[in-house]
């Protein structure tokens, strides 16, 4: 089986059976991630732009390493360095590098609907790697992948998505993968922080975190974007802390084989306590592993290669 695009915009619109088809073409890639020699020549001769408009630690080093381990050419774009500080405009930009013949462009910008717009004037194969609040598909589906790893499938488990929803491409990606894969999603958060559309979401809606974690198997806590503070829609960081902060003694209120998610970079003390980040349920470093494996996946199959589902 193929994939349909040789796009990933978003998750919004996939099917099971292609998602399905990424995160066990995810497993084989892990397999070969953890021998001696972690290289395949699965890429070589596919050149791929890292295009980073934003700052980036885990995508962006996750994206680049991914690339590496298939045998891609990489190139490595960062907007502080380049002639965009001059005024050159973003189509411009990214002709100009297609036009020295590369083949894929994973891209990053503040600006939702960038990386649709890149489509429109590229022949190359278009990853969003996070665009403003609309989408981060690599994080939604490397969630959805550590968590099929400890329980075997997503359909039924109860998902809590705690915070900053309405700003978060990371909540969306994660909302519309778990739905697609049959989880049961709530979201929490302060009123000021849900989306104006969240009635048509088709998830449920809490305000009282002690409330919706009762009986969760899983809670992905979202980074509280401080800026927002700024914006007057957080009263104080130690009010959110007091209502929406994942603290030990909350935890008592999940089910016992329970699983802490983050997607980085956290907020330690604010979202979530440190004893809670690095305790025994947490998962946050595994799914920054399995980003590798997810994103391997993805270049090999948006460049037309094949994989079985189960
Ligand atoms: N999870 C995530 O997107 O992290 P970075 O911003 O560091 O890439």
């Amino acid at each position: 089986m193929k994939l349909k695009s040789k796009h990933l915009l978003g998750l919004e619109g996939m099917s099971r059976k292609e998602i399905n088809l990424i995160l066990d073409t995810a497993e084989t890639f892990k397999e070969i991630l953890s021998r001696p020699i972690r290289v395949v020549p699965t890429l070589r001769g596919v050149t791929v732009v890292n295009l980073f408009y934003e700052p980036s630690t885990r995508t962006r080093i996750s994206f680049e390493l991914a690339e590496k381990r298939l045998s891609a050419e990489v190139v490595n774009f960062s907007a502080a360095i380049s002639s965009s500080r001059k005024g050159e405009t973003l189509k411009d930009t990214v002709r100009n590098i297609e036009a020295m013949k590369t083949d894929m462009v994973v891209v990053r910008h503040q600006a939702s609907g960038v990386p649709y717009f890149l489509t429109q004037c590229l022949d190359s194969s278009i990853i969003n790697a996070g665009d403003g609040a609309h989408e981060h598909p690599t994080q939604g589906l490397l969630d959805l992948f550590t968590i099929r790893e400890k329980y075997k499938n997503v359909k039924g488990l109860k998902v809590v998505i705690v915070g900053d929803i309405k700003y978060s491409r990371v909540a969306r990606s994660d909302m519309w993968g778990l739905s697609i894969m049959g989880a049961d999603v709530s979201l929490c958060g302060p009123s000021t922080l849900l989306p104006v559309e969240i009635d048509k979401m088709g998830v449920k809606v809490y305000s009282d975190l002690n409330k919706a974690l009762v009986g969760a198997d899983v809670v992905i806590v979202l980074r509280i974007q401080l800026e927002r503070q700024k914006g007057g829609l957080l009263p104080s960081l130690r009010e959110y802390t007091n209502k929406f902060g994942i603290t030990k003694d909350r935890l008592k209120r999940l089910n016992e084989n329970f699983t802490i998610m983050h997607p980085g970079p956290i907020n330690r003390g604010v979202e979530i306590t440190p004893e809670v980040a690095d305790g025994p349920h947490s998962v946050i470093l595994d799914q920054v592993t399995n980003g590798v494996a997810i994103r391997m996946a993805v270049l090999y199959l948006l460049s037309g290669g094949e994989g079985k589902v189960e």
